[in-house]
């Protein structure tokens, strides 16, 4: 059995997270520390800790800021030998960053409602990303903020793709006016609409649907403009003090075996190994109008940078 310790920095569902490193233990015999943050603030430590990294692996969150991360020099160049087994969008991801970042799972970006408080306030159903403008909605919509979340990020570099980027700004200030509250992580409002705190939550599809699962009241919107999805994205850190077994942990994560764990925990993503298993309740990509995200032009540095820092100017501070 493989030796030594490994530390796995994680931005997915917790309990996604705990699971992954507690299986690799298992089939590794490699001793896993693991610290979830979300994919923002993780991009963030990682950037903080590049002279002195103190993570070997990056696992899980948007790709966006993995890719950020590649363009910085922050993430190790590696071409696995289980690179062969996956789609090619997962393979696209890692030759558009030199191969230092690669796909892992995907999934479409969307809202999720609490059925029994839109019918308590006597709202409509909201169907389309512009109902969730409209006045009635004032206090009633949460999402996370896009510079720790990568799904908020998703959200905001989504608009600015749909609408163009003034009329993007535009929707992300109207809908600034009815968030009660922007969450650190991206799945936090979809748990908060499940628990009757918020009517609509901004989050990925597969969140909404796991809430759902759970037994909460909530329902799932693909929006009618079409919306935007994520590549979520796995690095090895630069300079990583456990090279060897970062490597180990990353041909783990794209077999098959590893990546059918998600349905023990109810991560519905569409994952990148070919024979993953996946869920008839997963949310069905083929059936959602999807844009076509541009990850090369979010995910670079200077676009990430600029768009986070218009949106903290022009729209957070605006008054609610
Ligand atoms: O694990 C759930 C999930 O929505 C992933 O699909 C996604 O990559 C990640 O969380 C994003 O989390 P956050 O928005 O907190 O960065």
């Amino acid at each position: 059995m493989a030796q030594g310790r490994l530390s796995f920095y994680c931005s997915a569902q917790e309990d996604w997270c705990q699971l992954m490193a507690r299986s690799f233990e298992e089939s590794s015999g490699i001793r896993v520390d693991m610290t979830r943050k979300s994919s923002g603030e993780t991009y963030a430590q990682v950037k903080a800790e590049e002279s002195n990294p103190r993570g070997d692996i990056w696992w899980g969150g948007t790709g966006d800021p993995h890719l950020q991360a590649a363009e910085e020099g922050l993430t190790e160049e590696y071409i696995s030998p289980m690179r062969d087994q996956l789609h090619p969008w997962a393979i696209a991801q890692a030759e558009s960053a030199g191969n230092r970042t690669i796909g892992i799972y995907s999934g479409a970006l969307g809202f999720g409602f609490n059925r029994d408080l839109l019918a308590s306030n006597n709202l409509p159903e909201p169907a389309c990303w512009e109902d969730l403008t409209k006045p009635e909605f004032k206090g009633h919509v949460q999402m996370a903020n896009p510079n720790s979340s990568g799904t908020a990020y998703t959200a905001l570099a989504t608009m600015v793709q749909l609408f163009g980027e003034e009329a993007g700004f535009d929707y992300m200030k109207r809908l600034h006016a009815n968030v009660n509250q922007y969450t650190k992580s991206g799945s936090a409002p979809i748990k908060a609409a499940g628990q009757g705190e918020t009517t609509v939550g901004i989050v990925f599809l597969h969140d909404a649907v796991a809430t759902a699962v759970a037994g909460f009241p909530v329902s799932i919107v693909a929006p009618c403009e079409g919306t935007g999805y994520e590549i979520g994205s796995m690095s090895i850190i630069k300079g990583a003090r456990n090279m060897d077994q970062a490597k180990a942990f990353y041909d783990w994560a794209l077999s098959a075996e590893a990546q059918s764990l998600a349905l023990q925990v109810n991560a519905f993503q569409v994952m990148s190994n070919m024979a993953a298993e996946s869920s008839d309740l997963a949310p069905n990509m083929d059936l959602i109008k999807l844009i076509d995200y541009d990850f090369v032009k979010y995910g670079s540095s200077e676009e990430r940078r600029r768009l986070l820092e218009k949106w903290d100017n022009d729209v957070s501070r605006l008054p609610q």
